[in-house]
């Protein structure tokens, strides 16, 4: 292990000591352990569909989608500023890449301690709505609540949102269409909970899959952990970008991929979780893409600017690229083939932050 790369233990570890008393460690990672309620053992009282269709106007050659991850907002935290910041980039975002639409791929607030997290989301969901765009989420690991019904409900009647994952534990796809309902592309949103895609997800994809066998769209999937190829294209020399840290796939051991790769017309996964590594490579057909990570209450900002990810995503061909993107307006793709893990090799030095 290099000594530059970043932990996540580190990142959890010294959030809660600057945040919570010795006493509430205790009460927090008890709380932690409400964790293992996966999302979806409770349901949403009200929506009753797993699909949202996007129309937009025109016939444009490409859709634009810019991808925002990891928010981390928390407006208990002491310095107040952070959050506004957050609020900052996304907005500067959209301003200078103007994409059709967004998505916000996870851990958007912090957790549930004293049963906050409903208002987390509360707010997180007023931000997004307030933006002008459709959106669509999928949960992150940090992503708590006491009450999921509530939760499902809020996300889906949101302003401008296109989440659906209110029946199907978090799972739903949002399909973009012309004003001549020609599917144009389509996104499957999947919910990896705290430990990635496991069992529940599995079966929910292949019974999904098998029931869209013949609606062959350009299909992107997107959800919060990646799964474990992500650290066989690193090694494997197969991936382009920067990486600082260990691919957190929780126990997702490899085993999705096959899962994945039943989805019609899939081209390529988009994630998050990892917030300094961003990095792409393909395995077995599949494109496995790393978004850029955007919170400034999240870490990693001494090693990758936070920003987000704009894709163009061209229907007619099924093909896409994806730029990362900074609120002061600088792109950067990897040229094919770099593997970058030293500090000192980033094409971004003069601009990081001290730690
Ligand atoms: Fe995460």
């Amino acid at each position: 292990m290099k000594n530059n790369r970043i932990t996540r233990r580190f990142f959890i570890g010294s959030g809660l000591v600057g945040t919570f008393s010795l006493l509430n460690i205790k009460k927090s990672w008890a709380r932690r352990e409400e964790l293992k309620i996966p999302v979806g053992m409770q349901k949403s009282e009200t929506v009753k569909d797993d699909s949202y269709i996007l129309k937009i106007h025109g016939n444009p050659k490409s859709i634009q989608l810019l991808q925002v991850t990891d928010i981390h907002f928390n407006p208990y935290r002491r310095d107040k500023k952070i959050d506004d910041t957050t609020k900052d980039i996304v907005k500067k975002l959209l301003d200078i890449t103007q994409p059709h639409l967004l998505s916000v791929t996870g851990d958007v607030w912090n957790e549930n301690a004293f049963g906050r997290g409903l208002m987390y989301l509360e707010q997180a969901v007023e931000f997004f709505g307030s933006l002008s765009i459709p959106w669509f989420y999928t949960w992150g690991n940090h992503d708590i609540l006491g009450d999921y019904s509530k939760g499902h409900d809020l996300l889906a009647s949101a302003k401008n949102s296109m989440y659906r994952g209110g029946i199907n534990m978090g799972n739903y796809q949002v399909i973009v269409e012309n004003e001549s309902n020609q599917k144009l592309w389509r996104f499957v949103c999947l919910n990896t909970n705290n430990y990635g895609l496991m069992e529940e997800q599995r079966k929910w994809l292949e019974l999904w899959s098998s029931k869209n066998i013949n609606i062959s769209i350009p299909t992107f999937m997107a959800c919060h952990i990646p799964v474990y190829q992500y650290h066989t294209i690193w090694e494997n020399k197969i991936a382009s970008g920067v990486k600082f840290e260990k691919v957190c796939f929780e126990k997702e051991q490899g085993e999705s991929l096959a899962y994945i790769k039943k989805i019609p017309g899939l081209k390529a996964c988009i994630c998050g979780h990892d917030h300094v590594n961003d990095y792409s490579g393909v395995i077995e057909g599949v494109d496995l893409i790393y978004g850029r990570a955007t919170g400034k209450g999240g870490y990693g900002s001494d090693y990758v600017p936070k920003g987000g990810k704009l894709y163009s995503l061209y229907p007619s061909t099924g093909e896409y690229e994806w730029v990362s993107v900074t609120p002061n307006n600088k792109r950067w793709y990897p040229t094919k083939g770099t593997q970058i893990e030293k500090k000192e090799e980033l094409p971004w030095l003069n601009e990081l932050e001290e730690k």
